[in-house]
């Protein structure tokens, strides 16, 4: 609803008048006529389907021949429930030379593949190649559905399987591809159907997709099938009945607004670190998750290590979680349940053939866990498998209903193509090469509140700090790029940023999707996106990003590539990438969904697998008052810190991924970088990178984090003796901090207080991965 009332800085601005000065100032736009809502027609069809398409892939091949944009009409596709549509869609993906079997990975072939509404009939796997989005009509669903003699993994597959078990892609560098706004019926096949392979990693979404399945007793149907990866968020799906709605199975994702009507199992697990759900509802299944496949050792086949669900509804299932049995005296894997209405649920947690482990009902679980549990700076665990104390969150992180806040990526059904402006139609290049700082400007100057800007596909360079004034809506197109380069982005002693959202003191609504920002190296003084807007009075979320990522050097665009960069080093000071990617600052406010903070560690552009020595001082830092909501962000590589809370309060925090640099202690922190110590937690000493560093911050919440050091020195043996370094989580003695489902690996402690460390890994061995499944400070 937040996105019909826009332009809310200028009625602020105008109500509040001794406040005008400074509100005006977060404005910047001239424009007179205020978009207030979509002006679509009834009926119309969605905006993306009749913009001008004009995107460019800058650094393909052949720039001016190669379509970013594809509607599978204009590849033969008919939509009409009858026609076989599989090879015209497939044609339609791999136009122009893509990234398919053997290439592994790219960022210079992007396609956006749009489906009009209509029925699709597909009879094998649509093979959807790397850097794709599926998109369909926003308004109107178009329906994937399987033919009666549909064979293959998956209606869509991400990853094929090849002879003897290899795959077009490895698992965990799966980036770049997101699948919107689809019906998928399996419904006409009598065997086994799944929907989506969906075998990704980060940079990938799944949303607004519903599943129709079968709901005949012993149908073998299920929605999506996932068993590998390093993803990832997916949200806004509805799974209709089914053997299993999702089968889930990679290292670590987040899942917000789900919903799983008459299936058998809702959720299969078959292996993870950890995973947050948030906003899970479940209706007339037999099981809500099945997590029969623990493990407690480090060595042993990898179990579900890790679950963290926080607002579920669940209604007449008979068991909402089945669990594995005991092993070593201890259920297996950790679980952390907040905030869970059940009616007439009879288990809410019990072991698969066996002893209920807590009574179901209809009632609420209030805060509930399985696993250990720790406190303050005591080393030792309580192995717990009960109520544990409430799970504290500040109330401007809740909506009316006493739930964390939930917002989809917005999409703008309902605004016709005259409610867009292009900043190609207006000037800007996106060539990779061209200065467009200007044009920007101007656009954002002339238009922002009053249009949605739509950034086409391309690679817009700027040379000084691009401002996005509070009342701006901001559309990419496949993660169109900003790269900022040159002179003003060289001092660490002096960041400059290369984004700045709001300026000090400014409140509005600000929405950005599907944009990548980051930079071209050298520019050891970027600050790739200082955020500073709040959202207004009474509209939490309005403030927010959603699939909106900061890759940072590994690309073609990026000068920081295996050529410049080798990881002997010899790149010297040409491999500064940045100073900082995220700095959310103490007035802002900020609703985050799916968030990658990247320095590569590899380069995606020369094959996927040649490493690289980048240097960036920190990930993701914030210094917010909140309110904050960071859900399914990831920051990795980065020198100093991955996440750092500074004189920060009232953020939730769900899932945070993290891996620190492939090339420490070599260098350690600080690294190339001058100490700034505005910036930079180094001088606690750890030695490494942290992945997440608190001081100073009050009512932080983190539901779900896996923070991961896989080398020392670029060598992986450290991994055998699990202490690839010593500490990675640090809270200082001043803050409130609360993690629950923590997974780490191998770090020797999980968890510092003041840079010592507290809790030692080797308690809560969980499969691969560790998981202290509570930390509460007192
Ligand atoms: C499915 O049936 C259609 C026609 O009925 C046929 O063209 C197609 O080849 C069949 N596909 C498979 C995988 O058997
Ligand atoms: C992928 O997942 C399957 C199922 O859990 C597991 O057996 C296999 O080892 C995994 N493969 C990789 C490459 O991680
Ligand atoms: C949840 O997802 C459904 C289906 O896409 C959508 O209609 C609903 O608005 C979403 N709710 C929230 C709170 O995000
Ligand atoms: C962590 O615990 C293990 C097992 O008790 C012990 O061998 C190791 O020395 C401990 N590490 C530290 C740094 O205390």
């Amino acid at each position: 609803m937040f996105h019909r009332i826009l332009c809310n800085a200028m009625v602020v601005a105008g109500a509040l008048l001794g406040l005008l000065a400074t509100t005006a100032s977060g404005l910047g736009s001239t424009c007179s006529t205020p978009l207030t809502h979509g002006s679509a027609a009834p009926g119309a069809p969605f905006w993306m389907e009749n913009i001008q398409h004009q995107g460019i892939a800058a650094f393909n091949s052949n720039p001016s021949s190669y379509p970013v944009f594809r509607n599978v009409m204009n590849y033969g596709a008919k939509g009409d429930g009858s026609t076989d549509d599989t090879a015209a869609i497939q044609s339609a993906i791999n136009a122009g030379g893509r990234c398919g079997q053997g290439c592994q990975s790219t960022t210079t072939q992007p396609a956006l593949v749009y489906f009009p509404p209509g029925t699709y009939k597909i009879s094998s796997p649509l093979i959807t190649l790397y850097q794709t989005q599926l998109i369909g009509d926003a308004t109107t669903l178009p329906t994937l559905l399987a033919a009666p003699n549909f064979s293959g993994i998956g209606l869509i597959d991400v990853d094929p399987y090849l002879a003897g078990g290899a795959q077009y892609y490895t698992n965990q560098n799966n980036f770049f591809r997101s699948v919107r706004n689809f019906v998928i019926d399996l419904r006409q096949v009598s065997g086994s159907a799944t929907g989506i392979h969906w075998q990704v990693s980060q940079a990938t979404s799944l949303i607004n997709i519903v599943f129709e399945m079968s709901t005949a007793a012993g149908n073998q149907h299920q929605g999506i099938f996932m068993e590998n990866g390093s993803g990832g968020f997916l949200g806004d799906l509805v799974f209709n009945g089914g053997n299993i709605g999702a089968t889930f199975g990679n290292q670590q994702f987040t899942v917000r607004n789900v919903t799983f009507n008459n299936a058998n199992t809702a959720i299969n697990a078959i292996w993870n670190w950890g995973w947050t759900f948030q906003r899970i509802t479940i209706n007339n299944c037999q099981v809500g998750f099945s997590l029969t496949q623990g493990s407690t050792s480090n060595t042993g086949a990898q179990g579900v290590g890790a679950e963290a669900i926080i607002d579920a509804v669940v209604s007449n299932t008979p068991t909402f979680i089945e669990s594995s049995g005991p092993s070593g005296g201890h259920l297996q894997g950790s679980i952390v349940l907040n905030n869970i209405q059940l009616t007439n649920v009879p288990v809410a947690v019990g072991v698969a053939g066996g002893a209920t482990v807590l009574a179901g009902g209809t009632t609420t679980i209030n805060s509930w866990a399985q696993g250990n549990v720790y406190h303050g700076t005591s080393g030792s665990p309580t192995f717990t498998q009960g109520n544990i104390g409430a799970i504290n969150k500040p109330g401007v992180l809740l909506d009316g209903t006493g739930r964390i806040v939930s917002k989809s990526h917005p999409q703008y059904s309902g605004y016709a193509p005259g409610d867009f402006v292009s900043v190609r139609s207006q000037g800007a290049k996106g060539d990779g090469h061209t200065d467009d700082t200007q044009a920007i400007k101007n656009v954002l100057a002339q238009y922002a509140g009053c249009k949605i800007i739509f950034f086409d596909a391309g690679t817009y360079i700027v040379s000084s700090t691009i401002t996005i004034p509070a009342g701006t809506q901001i559309v990419g197109e496949v993660w169109s790029q900003v790269v900022g380069t040159g002179s003003a982005f060289q001092d660490n002693n002096n960041p400059q940023p290369v984004i700045q959202v709001g300026t000090a003191g400014s409140t509005g609504i600000v929405e950005i999707t599907d944009m990548i920002f980051t930079t071209r190296g050298p520019a050891a003084g970027a600050i790739i996106v200082e955020w500073n807007v709040h959202d207004p009075s009474g509209q939490q979320a309005a403030a927010g990003a959603w699939d909106t990522h900061l890759i940072i050097g590994g690309t073609a665009q990026s000068g920081l590539q295996v050529a410049q960069c080798p990881t002997s080093g010899a790149g010297g000071n040409n491999c500064f990438a940045d100073f900082l990617g995220l700095h959310l600052t103490s007035g802002s406010s900020a609703y985050i969904e799916g968030m990658w903070v990247w320095l590569a560690d590899h380069d995606l552009d020369t094959g996927g697998s040649q490493q690289l020595s980048l240097w960036s001082n920190g990930g993701i830092l914030s210094e917010s008052q909140g309110p904050v909501w960071l859900i399914g962000t990831a920051a990795e590589h980065h020198i100093n810190y991955q996440y750092f809370l500074n004189n920060a309060a009232n953020h939730y925090i769900g899932l945070a991924q993290t891996e620190t640099p492939y090339f420490q202690p070599n260098p350690g922190p600080p690294g190339p970088f001058v100490t700034n110590t505005n910036f930079d937690p180094s001088q606690l000493g750890n030695g490494n990178a942290w992945a997440f560093t608190v001081q100073n911050s009050q009512n932080i919440l983190v539901f779900g984090a896996g923070f991961y050091s896989f080398f020392n020195s670029y060598a992986t043996s450290c991994q055998n003796s699990q202490n690839c370094q010593n500490q990675i989580v640090n809270v200082d003695s001043g803050s409130s901090v609360a993690f629950y489902s923590l997974t780490t690996v191998d770090t020797t402690f999980s968890l510092s207080q003041n840079a010592q460390g507290v809790i030692n890994r080797s308690n809560n061995p969980n499969g691969f991965a560790d998981t202290i499944t509570a930390w509460t400070r007192n």
